[in-house]
């Protein structure tokens, strides 16, 4: 039968109806860029959070080089970053003016950590991006008691929780994107930077809009990166299933566990506290190349998201050369995602988990 290794369709196929009027408002409405209902998608995320400030930018990327902008980065700084993430996480720092330095990963939660980070920490470091990879969420106060402000990449997090809080609410900033295969996904390219500091939620609106306040004055540079009120429309129709959808990923989950995958291969761990809106589920194997021959053979499907470290991309090269990240390689080398989705069922994890079993035995 085979399994995909997503599904974005069969969560939104309740929600036509609500959609379709959400669409037909801003089609009434004649305004779509920047009015009521980025507004009110803003201040629904912002709660959703349980931060005060949410601004709506054009994706998930440029959220990060703005909210580092609005921390303060810039030209001379460092901002330490995992190599092991996607790319952008590492390709928003340059943008800024700033050098990325590469920190390593636990390879059993494939987040950063106080120890992982602590090494790359320089008297230039001037802000951390913890990414919640793969849905778990980094331990963020511990990296935030170095001493260094901590900016959340929630990209990968949405519905995620953890004992200190939701992502968004834990770090200086956090970004998200809604990229539409997210677990809150847009129906196009789509992002946004929450944060509890009026300060830094005022210069994100200023740099989202060309570094101006009223499109009179332009007093800085800026960028044009905006949320457009047909995606916010879209997302406030969705923003209310998320709990549920991430409930359905954690149950997914639950169910890998239950079938005995951890017997097969080892299960991501959420770190300490975490209660993980898996948007990836990611295993590891020392011949992972063998299982993911077997999973193909099964049509189950699976892939190696980062099976080259950022460090080492040819862009990055300037920054990453020379750099010895234990943990990073580990799980770069035995990684791979395999099925997860808001309505992965019982008998679909059981038939990924009998192409494990096929593949072992
Ligand atoms: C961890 C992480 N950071 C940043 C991004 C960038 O988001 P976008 O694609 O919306 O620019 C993504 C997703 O694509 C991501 O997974």
């Amino acid at each position: 039968m085979g399994v995909a290794l997503f599904d974005t369709a069969a969560p939104l196929a309740a929600l036509h109806d609500e959609l379709r009027a959400a669409i037909e408002r801003v089609l009434a409405s004649q305004r779509f860029i920047l009015g009521d209902e980025v507004s009110a998608f803003e201040r629904e995320f912002a709660a959703y959070c349980g931060a005060e400030h949410a601004v709506g930018v054009a994706n998930g990327t440029e959220a990060i080089t703005i909210a580092l902008r609005a921390m303060g980065v810039g030209p001379g700084d460092e901002v330490v970053v995992p190599s092991f993430t996607f790319y952008a996480s590492a390709e928003a720092i340059p943008a800024t003016g700033a050098r990325p330095v590469f920190c390593d990963i636990d390879p059993e939660t494939f987040c950063v950590t106080a120890d992982t980070v602590r090494p790359a920490l320089t008297p230039r470091t001037k802000a951390v991006i913890a990414v919640h990879l793969f849905g778990n969420v980094a331990a963020v106060a511990e990296i935030a008691a170095l001493g260094v402000p901590v900016l959340e990449d929630a990209a990968q997090a949405a519905g995620s929780t953890s004992t200190a809080g939701r992502p968004g609410a834990l770090g200086a900033a956090a970004t998200f994107s809604f990229y539409p295969s997210k677990n809150l996904g847009a129906f196009g390219d789509g992002g946004m930077i929450v944060t509890s500091e009026e300060r830094i939620a005022e210069q994100a609106r200023i740099l989202r809009f060309h570094g101006s306040r009223d499109k009179v004055d332009y007093e800085q540079l800026g960028y044009n990166s905006r949320l457009d009120e047909l995606q916010a429309a879209i997302l406030r129709v969705q923003l209310p299933r998320l709990d549920e959808w991430a409930e359905g990923r954690r149950r997914a989950g639950r169910h890998y566990q239950q079938a005995g995958l951890g017997e097969l291969v080892a299960l991501p761990q959420p770190v300490s506290g975490c209660s993980p809106a898996w948007h990836l589920y990611v295993v590891s194997h020392p011949d992972v190349e063998h299982l993911e021959g077997a999973l193909r053979a099964a049509g189950i499907g699976h892939k190696a998201y980062y099976r080259t470290p950022v460090h080492r991309q040819a862009a990055m090269r300037r920054w990453g050369a020379g750099i010895e990240l234990p943990g990073t390689e580990q799980a770069a080398r035995s990684h791979v995602a395999i099925p997860m989705s808001p309505v992965l069922s019982a008998g679909e994890v059981e038939e990924v988990v009998a192409a494990f079993r096929g593949s072992c035995a």
